[in-house]
């Protein structure tokens, strides 16, 4: 199982492919966010989070989005954010976890963007995670167990990915200049 495991290597999968945009996906508590931040910031490229851009686009929270009109609804704002993605060059996006498990999402990333999975162990997300309040999907009875079923349920998603990094026992530093570095690599092999 990949997801999880203690390699402090990078795995590529795939990079051979056009990429004018860098896409990270992975579970909650993986680092997208703070990690796609300091990318973009050493690409000098821009940077979007799509859970950002919803909240932006609907004036609501994801919490306050999943308990009035419900998760399909969320899945349905997502949908419209990546294909919106498709107008960008030299972006780097950020996804909320659960958007390459859904439709054809992450078929539509990989059409736009190198696709970097953030992985981490079913422990450490919860480390990270278990103080904060802001994902509906971890505030139910037992998050523990939510974690794992949700992240062997997305497993086959995130595996799909061109770029495989594990976060466990890397800085965000590290775990940032090891994606500028795929993503030079994967844009020499295209020259
Ligand atoms: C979700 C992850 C969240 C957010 C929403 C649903 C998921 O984003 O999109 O709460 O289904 O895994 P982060 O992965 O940025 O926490």
């Amino acid at each position: 199982m990949l997801v999880g495991r203690k390699s402090d290597n990078a795995i590529v999968v795939n990079s051979n492919r056009h990429s004018a945009n860098l896409a990270l996906i992975g579970f909650m508590g993986t680092g997208k966010t703070t990690v796609g931040r300091q990318v973009a910031e050493l690409l000098h490229f821009d940077f979007l989070d799509t859970d950002e851009l919803i909240q932006a686009s609907t004036g609501r929270t994801i919490a306050e989005i999943f308990s009035r009109e419900g998760e399909t609804a969320f899945r349905a704002l997502e949908r419209r954010v990546v294909t919106e993605l498709g107008a960008r060059t030299r972006t780097v996006v950020s996804t909320g976890g659960g958007l390459p498990a859904n439709g054809d999402n992450l078929t539509v990333l990989k059409t736009h963007a190198l696709v970097i999975c953030l992985c981490a162990s079913p422990e450490k997300i919860w480390e990270r995670v278990h103080t904060q309040t802001h994902r509906p999907l971890l505030q139910g009875p037992n998050p523990q167990e939510k974690i794992r079923g949700l992240l062997s349920e997305r497993q086959p998603f995130y595996l799909q990915a061109d770029v495989l990094v594990n976060t466990d026992y890397r800085s965000v530093r590290e775990v940032a200049q090891q994606i500028v570095h795929q993503y030079k690599v994967a844009r020499s092999d295209r020259k």
